[in-house]
Protein backbone atom coordinates (compact mmCIF):
# COMPACT_ATOMS: atom_id res chain seq x y z
CA UNK A 1 0.00 0.00 0.00
CA UNK A 2 0.76 3.55 -0.76
CA UNK A 3 2.14 5.38 2.22
CA UNK A 4 0.86 8.63 1.76
CA UNK A 5 1.79 9.96 5.75
CA UNK A 6 5.35 11.09 6.27
CA UNK A 7 6.12 11.81 9.91
CA UNK A 8 5.57 15.65 9.56
CA UNK A 9 1.89 15.26 7.91
CA UNK A 10 1.78 13.44 10.83
CA UNK A 11 2.31 15.66 13.24
CA UNK A 12 0.39 17.89 11.82
CA UNK A 13 -2.60 16.09 12.30
CA UNK A 14 -2.42 16.20 16.04
CA UNK A 15 -2.34 19.87 17.66
CA UNK A 16 -2.52 21.25 20.71
CA UNK A 17 -6.42 22.37 20.33
CA UNK A 18 -7.56 20.09 18.25
CA UNK A 19 -6.88 16.93 16.69
CA UNK A 20 -7.60 16.33 12.67
CA UNK A 21 -10.39 13.61 11.81
CA UNK A 22 -8.73 11.72 9.76
CA UNK A 23 -6.62 10.29 12.77
CA UNK A 24 -9.79 8.40 13.86
CA UNK A 25 -11.18 7.57 10.16
CA UNK A 26 -8.16 7.33 7.86
CA UNK A 27 -7.53 3.28 7.00
CA UNK A 28 -4.08 4.86 6.15
CA UNK A 29 -3.23 5.67 9.48
CA UNK A 30 -4.86 2.60 11.17
CA UNK A 31 -2.56 0.38 9.21
CA UNK A 32 0.31 2.78 10.56
CA UNK A 33 -1.15 1.95 13.97
CA UNK A 34 -0.92 -1.33 14.07
CA UNK A 35 2.49 -1.56 12.18
CA UNK A 36 4.16 1.17 14.26
CA UNK A 37 2.60 1.19 17.67
CA UNK A 38 0.41 -2.63 18.23
CA UNK A 39 3.85 -4.41 16.64
CA UNK A 40 5.92 -2.55 18.80
CA UNK A 41 4.33 -1.95 21.85
CA UNK A 42 3.79 -4.90 24.69
CA UNK A 43 0.18 -6.54 24.13
CA UNK A 44 -1.62 -7.61 27.17
CA UNK A 45 -2.82 -11.08 26.74
CA UNK A 46 -4.25 -12.81 29.82
CA UNK A 47 -3.46 -13.33 33.50
CA UNK A 48 -1.78 -16.75 34.70
CA UNK A 49 -4.53 -17.73 36.57
CA UNK A 50 -6.33 -18.54 33.07
CA UNK A 51 -4.47 -21.20 32.34
CA UNK A 52 -3.62 -23.65 35.20
CA UNK A 53 -3.14 -26.62 33.70
CA UNK A 54 -0.15 -28.25 31.55
CA UNK A 55 -1.65 -27.70 27.55
CA UNK A 56 -4.30 -25.25 29.07
CA UNK A 57 -4.34 -22.59 25.71
CA UNK A 58 -6.53 -18.96 24.53
CA UNK A 59 -5.74 -17.70 21.07
CA UNK A 60 -5.39 -14.13 20.94
CA UNK A 61 -3.94 -11.32 18.56
CA UNK A 62 -0.78 -8.92 18.55
CA UNK A 63 -0.92 -6.62 15.72
CA UNK A 64 -3.04 -8.09 13.70
CA UNK A 65 -0.98 -11.49 13.68
CA UNK A 66 -2.74 -14.51 15.53
CA UNK A 67 -1.27 -16.13 18.69
CA UNK A 68 -1.56 -18.92 20.80
CA UNK A 69 -0.91 -18.81 24.75
CA UNK A 70 -0.23 -22.03 26.71
CA UNK A 71 0.72 -23.31 29.81
CA UNK A 72 3.90 -25.75 28.54
CA UNK A 73 4.48 -29.13 30.12
CA UNK A 74 7.48 -27.71 32.33
CA UNK A 75 4.47 -24.82 33.59
CA UNK A 76 6.29 -21.90 32.44
CA UNK A 77 3.90 -20.16 29.67
CA UNK A 78 4.41 -19.71 26.08
CA UNK A 79 3.10 -17.19 23.57
CA UNK A 80 3.39 -19.02 19.83
CA UNK A 81 2.70 -17.80 16.34
CA UNK A 82 -1.12 -19.55 15.84
CA UNK A 83 0.47 -19.94 12.31
CA UNK A 84 1.30 -23.24 10.44
CA UNK A 85 4.53 -24.00 8.62
CA UNK A 86 2.79 -25.98 6.12
CA UNK A 87 0.45 -23.43 4.33
CA UNK A 88 -0.14 -20.87 7.10
CA UNK A 89 -3.60 -22.30 8.44
CA UNK A 90 -4.54 -21.13 12.03
CA UNK A 91 -3.35 -24.25 14.00
CA UNK A 92 -6.08 -23.78 17.29
CA UNK A 93 -9.18 -21.91 16.27
CA UNK A 94 -11.00 -22.03 19.28
CA UNK A 95 -10.63 -18.66 21.92
CA UNK A 96 -9.52 -20.78 24.46
CA UNK A 97 -9.13 -24.76 25.19
CA UNK A 98 -7.03 -27.27 26.47
CA UNK A 99 -4.27 -29.89 24.34
CA UNK A 100 -1.25 -31.93 25.10
CA UNK A 101 -0.62 -31.41 21.26
CA UNK A 102 -1.40 -28.71 19.03
CA UNK A 103 -3.25 -30.30 15.89
CA UNK A 104 -3.27 -27.94 12.54
CA UNK A 105 -7.01 -28.01 11.15
CA UNK A 106 -6.08 -28.11 7.66
CA UNK A 107 -3.86 -31.42 7.01
CA UNK A 108 -2.90 -32.14 10.24
CA UNK A 109 0.62 -30.94 11.22
CA UNK A 110 0.72 -31.62 14.74
CA UNK A 111 2.91 -29.46 17.10
CA UNK A 112 4.08 -29.38 20.90
CA UNK A 113 3.18 -26.50 23.36
CA UNK A 114 6.38 -25.17 22.74
CA UNK A 115 6.29 -24.94 19.15
CA UNK A 116 8.39 -27.68 17.80
CA UNK A 117 6.95 -29.97 14.69
CA UNK A 118 6.10 -33.59 16.27
CA UNK A 119 4.64 -35.35 13.71
CA UNK A 120 3.13 -34.87 9.80
CA UNK A 121 0.87 -36.82 7.79
CA UNK A 122 2.37 -39.15 4.88
CA UNK A 123 5.55 -38.09 5.93
CA UNK A 124 7.44 -40.61 3.62
CA UNK A 125 6.14 -38.07 0.87
CA UNK A 126 8.37 -35.56 1.91
CA UNK A 127 11.30 -37.68 1.59
CA UNK A 128 14.81 -35.24 0.45
CA UNK A 129 12.48 -32.17 0.62
CA UNK A 130 13.55 -28.81 2.62
CA UNK A 131 11.08 -30.38 5.67
CA UNK A 132 12.94 -33.48 6.14
CA UNK A 133 16.38 -32.55 5.78
CA UNK A 134 15.47 -29.31 8.21
CA UNK A 135 12.46 -29.95 10.61
CA UNK A 136 13.77 -27.28 13.33
CA UNK A 137 12.97 -24.64 11.05
CA UNK A 138 9.13 -25.71 10.46
CA UNK A 139 7.77 -24.83 13.88
CA UNK A 140 5.14 -22.11 15.59
CA UNK A 141 7.88 -19.48 16.54
CA UNK A 142 7.35 -18.11 19.79
CA UNK A 143 6.87 -14.73 20.14
CA UNK A 144 8.49 -12.80 23.06
CA UNK A 145 6.57 -12.96 25.88
CA UNK A 146 6.74 -11.62 29.87
CA UNK A 147 4.67 -11.70 32.81
CA UNK A 148 4.65 -8.73 35.35
CA UNK A 149 3.15 -9.92 38.57
CA UNK A 150 1.11 -13.10 36.98
CA UNK A 151 -0.29 -10.46 33.77
CA UNK A 152 1.35 -11.82 30.50
CA UNK A 153 1.76 -9.47 27.97
CA UNK A 154 3.50 -10.11 24.68
CA UNK A 155 5.22 -7.62 21.59
CA UNK A 156 6.69 -8.32 17.98
CA UNK A 157 9.85 -6.61 18.67
CA UNK A 158 12.57 -7.81 20.00
CA UNK A 159 14.20 -3.59 20.85
CA UNK A 160 11.02 -2.66 23.05
CA UNK A 161 12.30 -2.57 26.65
CA UNK A 162 11.96 -5.05 28.75
CA UNK A 163 8.09 -4.73 29.75
CA UNK A 164 9.18 -3.89 33.42
CA UNK A 165 10.59 -0.82 32.30
CA UNK A 166 7.61 -0.20 29.12
CA UNK A 167 5.43 -0.34 32.01
CA UNK A 168 7.03 2.63 34.68
CA UNK A 169 5.26 4.18 36.55
CA UNK A 170 1.65 2.46 35.79
CA UNK A 171 2.94 -0.52 37.12
CA UNK A 172 1.33 0.06 40.44
CA UNK A 173 -2.28 0.19 39.14
CA UNK A 174 -1.38 -3.86 38.58
CA UNK A 175 0.40 -3.73 42.06
CA UNK A 176 -2.80 -2.12 43.74
CA UNK A 177 -4.77 -4.84 41.86
CA UNK A 178 -2.94 -7.80 43.45
CA UNK A 179 -1.99 -6.00 47.07
CA UNK A 180 -5.98 -5.45 47.68
CA UNK A 181 -6.25 -9.09 47.87
CA UNK A 182 -5.65 -9.80 52.01
CA UNK A 183 -3.58 -12.66 50.44
CA UNK A 184 -1.64 -11.26 48.23
CA UNK A 185 -3.30 -12.82 45.34
CA UNK A 186 -5.96 -13.01 42.51
CA UNK A 187 -7.41 -15.08 40.06
CA UNK A 188 -9.26 -14.74 36.96
CA UNK A 189 -13.67 -15.29 36.96
CA UNK A 190 -13.88 -17.90 34.08
CA UNK A 191 -15.56 -15.84 30.83
CA UNK A 192 -15.43 -12.55 29.70
CA UNK A 193 -17.71 -10.00 28.08
CA UNK A 194 -16.72 -8.99 24.88
CA UNK A 195 -18.64 -6.99 22.48
CA UNK A 196 -17.43 -5.07 18.66
CA UNK A 197 -17.50 -1.39 18.95
CA UNK A 198 -18.30 0.13 15.61
CA UNK A 199 -15.47 2.86 16.24
CA UNK A 200 -12.00 3.65 16.20
CA UNK A 201 -9.59 2.07 18.98
CA UNK A 202 -8.95 5.56 19.98
CA UNK A 203 -11.95 6.86 20.73
CA UNK A 204 -12.55 3.80 22.94
CA UNK A 205 -9.24 4.34 24.78
CA UNK A 206 -9.52 8.64 25.42
CA UNK A 207 -12.95 7.77 26.76
CA UNK A 208 -11.64 6.15 29.64
CA UNK A 209 -10.51 9.58 30.68
CA UNK A 210 -13.43 11.87 30.20
CA UNK A 211 -15.07 13.05 33.01
CA UNK A 212 -17.49 15.33 31.07
CA UNK A 213 -19.38 12.45 29.41
CA UNK A 214 -20.64 10.34 32.06
CA UNK A 215 -23.14 13.26 32.83
CA UNK A 216 -24.89 12.86 29.56
CA UNK A 217 -23.61 9.36 28.30
CA UNK A 218 -25.17 7.93 31.19
CA UNK A 219 -28.02 9.64 32.16
CA UNK A 220 -30.89 6.49 32.23
CA UNK A 221 -28.25 4.04 34.19
CA UNK A 222 -27.90 7.54 36.88
CA UNK A 223 -31.79 8.02 36.38
CA UNK A 224 -32.76 4.61 37.29
CA UNK A 225 -30.10 3.75 40.02
CA UNK A 226 -31.12 6.70 41.64
CA UNK A 227 -34.85 5.44 42.00
CA UNK A 228 -34.09 2.21 42.93
CA UNK A 229 -31.81 4.16 46.21
CA UNK A 230 -34.27 5.95 46.46
CA UNK A 231 -36.96 3.03 46.86
CA UNK A 232 -34.45 1.21 49.26
CA UNK A 233 -33.81 3.81 50.98
CA UNK A 234 -37.17 4.52 52.60
CA UNK A 235 -36.60 1.37 54.55
CA UNK A 236 -34.66 2.34 58.06
CA UNK A 237 -31.45 0.30 58.16
CA UNK A 238 -31.44 -0.94 54.65
CA UNK A 239 -28.34 0.64 52.50
CA UNK A 240 -28.51 0.59 48.50
CA UNK A 241 -25.75 -2.46 46.95
CA UNK A 242 -22.48 -1.39 45.61
CA UNK A 243 -23.59 -2.05 41.83
CA UNK A 244 -26.24 0.80 42.17
CA UNK A 245 -23.93 3.31 44.19
CA UNK A 246 -21.49 2.79 41.17
CA UNK A 247 -24.00 3.99 38.46
CA UNK A 248 -24.70 7.13 40.94
CA UNK A 249 -21.01 7.47 40.72
CA UNK A 250 -21.47 8.71 37.43
CA UNK A 251 -23.71 11.60 38.40
CA UNK A 252 -20.90 13.50 39.91
CA UNK A 253 -21.36 17.21 39.05
CA UNK A 254 -19.17 18.75 36.66
CA UNK A 255 -16.82 20.37 39.58
CA UNK A 256 -15.95 17.01 40.76
CA UNK A 257 -15.05 15.82 37.34
CA UNK A 258 -12.89 18.52 36.58
CA UNK A 259 -10.56 18.03 39.65
CA UNK A 260 -10.10 14.40 38.76
CA UNK A 261 -6.41 13.90 38.44
CA UNK A 262 -5.01 12.28 35.70
CA UNK A 263 -0.96 11.65 35.15
CA UNK A 264 0.51 10.49 32.27
CA UNK A 265 3.83 8.17 32.32
CA UNK A 266 6.61 7.84 29.73
CA UNK A 267 5.67 4.78 26.51
CA UNK A 268 1.84 6.67 26.47
CA UNK A 269 0.06 4.87 29.60
CA UNK A 270 -2.41 7.07 32.15
CA UNK A 271 -4.01 6.82 35.21
CA UNK A 272 -7.08 8.92 36.89
CA UNK A 273 -7.39 9.26 39.90
CA UNK A 274 -10.52 10.94 42.58
CA UNK A 275 -13.14 9.17 41.41
CA UNK A 276 -16.04 8.73 43.56
CA UNK A 277 -16.04 5.41 45.50
CA UNK A 278 -19.04 4.16 47.11
CA UNK A 279 -19.89 4.29 50.47
CA UNK A 280 -19.73 0.39 52.07
CA UNK A 281 -18.47 1.30 55.55
CA UNK A 282 -21.53 -0.38 56.69
CA UNK A 283 -21.34 -3.33 54.75
CA UNK A 284 -20.64 -6.07 57.15
CA UNK A 285 -19.05 -8.29 54.44
CA UNK A 286 -16.77 -5.36 53.60
CA UNK A 287 -16.22 -4.63 57.40
CA UNK A 288 -14.58 -8.64 57.12
CA UNK A 289 -12.56 -8.00 54.43
CA UNK A 290 -11.39 -4.68 56.04
CA UNK A 291 -10.21 -6.50 59.44
CA UNK A 292 -8.87 -9.28 57.08
CA UNK A 293 -6.71 -6.98 54.89
CA UNK A 294 -5.38 -5.17 58.30
CA UNK A 295 -4.42 -8.48 59.92
CA UNK A 296 -1.93 -8.83 56.36
CA UNK A 297 -0.40 -6.06 55.52
CA UNK A 298 -0.66 -3.75 59.05
CA UNK A 299 -3.06 -1.00 59.83
CA UNK A 300 -0.90 1.63 57.87
CA UNK A 301 0.13 0.21 54.82
CA UNK A 302 -3.49 -1.39 54.62
CA UNK A 303 -4.92 2.03 54.45
CA UNK A 304 -2.37 2.93 51.87
CA UNK A 305 -3.33 0.20 49.70
CA UNK A 306 -6.82 0.72 50.02
CA UNK A 307 -7.08 4.93 49.68
CA UNK A 308 -5.22 4.69 46.60
CA UNK A 309 -8.43 5.79 44.62
CA UNK A 310 -7.33 4.96 40.84
CA UNK A 311 -9.84 5.02 38.62
CA UNK A 312 -9.00 3.67 34.79
CA UNK A 313 -5.26 2.86 34.07
CA UNK A 314 -4.58 2.58 30.55
CA UNK A 315 -1.69 0.69 29.42
CA UNK A 316 -1.00 2.20 25.87
CA UNK A 317 -2.18 0.95 23.28
CA UNK A 318 -4.40 -1.52 24.10
CA UNK A 319 -5.25 -2.42 27.87
CA UNK A 320 -6.79 -0.65 31.18
CA UNK A 321 -7.58 -1.68 34.30
CA UNK A 322 -9.55 -1.06 36.59
CA UNK A 323 -7.87 -2.09 40.37
CA UNK A 324 -10.50 -1.80 42.75
CA UNK A 325 -13.22 -3.18 40.33
CA UNK A 326 -10.59 -6.05 39.89
CA UNK A 327 -11.00 -5.38 36.19
CA UNK A 328 -8.85 -5.69 33.10
CA UNK A 329 -9.81 -4.61 29.45
CA UNK A 330 -8.23 -5.28 26.26
CA UNK A 331 -8.70 -3.16 23.13
CA UNK A 332 -7.92 -4.76 20.53
CA UNK A 333 -8.30 -2.75 16.56
CA UNK A 334 -9.96 -4.91 13.76
CA UNK A 335 -10.26 -2.10 11.69
CA UNK A 336 -10.55 1.70 11.63
CA UNK A 337 -14.08 1.71 12.94
CA UNK A 338 -14.32 -1.87 14.51
CA UNK A 339 -12.86 -2.18 17.97
CA UNK A 340 -13.45 -5.10 19.85
CA UNK A 341 -13.43 -4.77 23.70
CA UNK A 342 -12.71 -7.88 26.13
CA UNK A 343 -13.07 -7.44 29.80
CA UNK A 344 -12.36 -9.82 32.03
CA UNK A 345 -12.66 -9.97 36.45
CA UNK A 346 -10.53 -10.93 38.52
CA UNK A 347 -11.27 -12.52 42.52
CA UNK A 348 -9.24 -12.11 45.29
CA UNK A 349 -8.07 -15.43 46.29
CA UNK A 350 -8.70 -17.00 49.90
CA UNK A 351 -11.70 -14.72 50.99
CA UNK A 352 -15.48 -15.70 51.37
CA UNK A 353 -17.18 -15.88 48.41
CA UNK A 354 -19.38 -12.86 49.91
CA UNK A 355 -16.87 -10.25 50.30
CA UNK A 356 -15.88 -11.03 46.20
CA UNK A 357 -19.21 -11.38 44.64
CA UNK A 358 -19.66 -7.35 46.28
S1 LIG B 1 -1.72 -25.75 6.79
FE1 LIG B 1 -1.41 -26.79 8.64
S2 LIG B 1 -1.20 -28.81 8.12
FE2 LIG B 1 -1.43 -27.81 6.24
Amino acid sequence: MKNNYDTEHIRSLVRPDCVHRDVYIDPEIFNLEIQRIFARSWNYLCHESQLPDTGDYLTADIAGNPAIVIRHDDHTIKVLHNRCAHRGAKVLENTQGSARVLNCIYHGWRYGADGELLSIPCRDNYRNTDVENNQAHYRLPEIRSESYRGFIFANRSHHAPALSDYLGGARRALDNMIDRSPEGQIEAVRGSFRAVYLNNWKIYLENLHDGMHPLHVHQSSIAASRAQIDSIEKTPGKTPPLALQLMQANAQGYREMEELEVTCYEHGHSDMRGFRNPDNAADPAYRDYLDRHRASYGEEKSAAILNMNLHNVNFYPGASAHPRFLQMRVIRPLAVDRTVIEISVFRWKGVPEEINRK
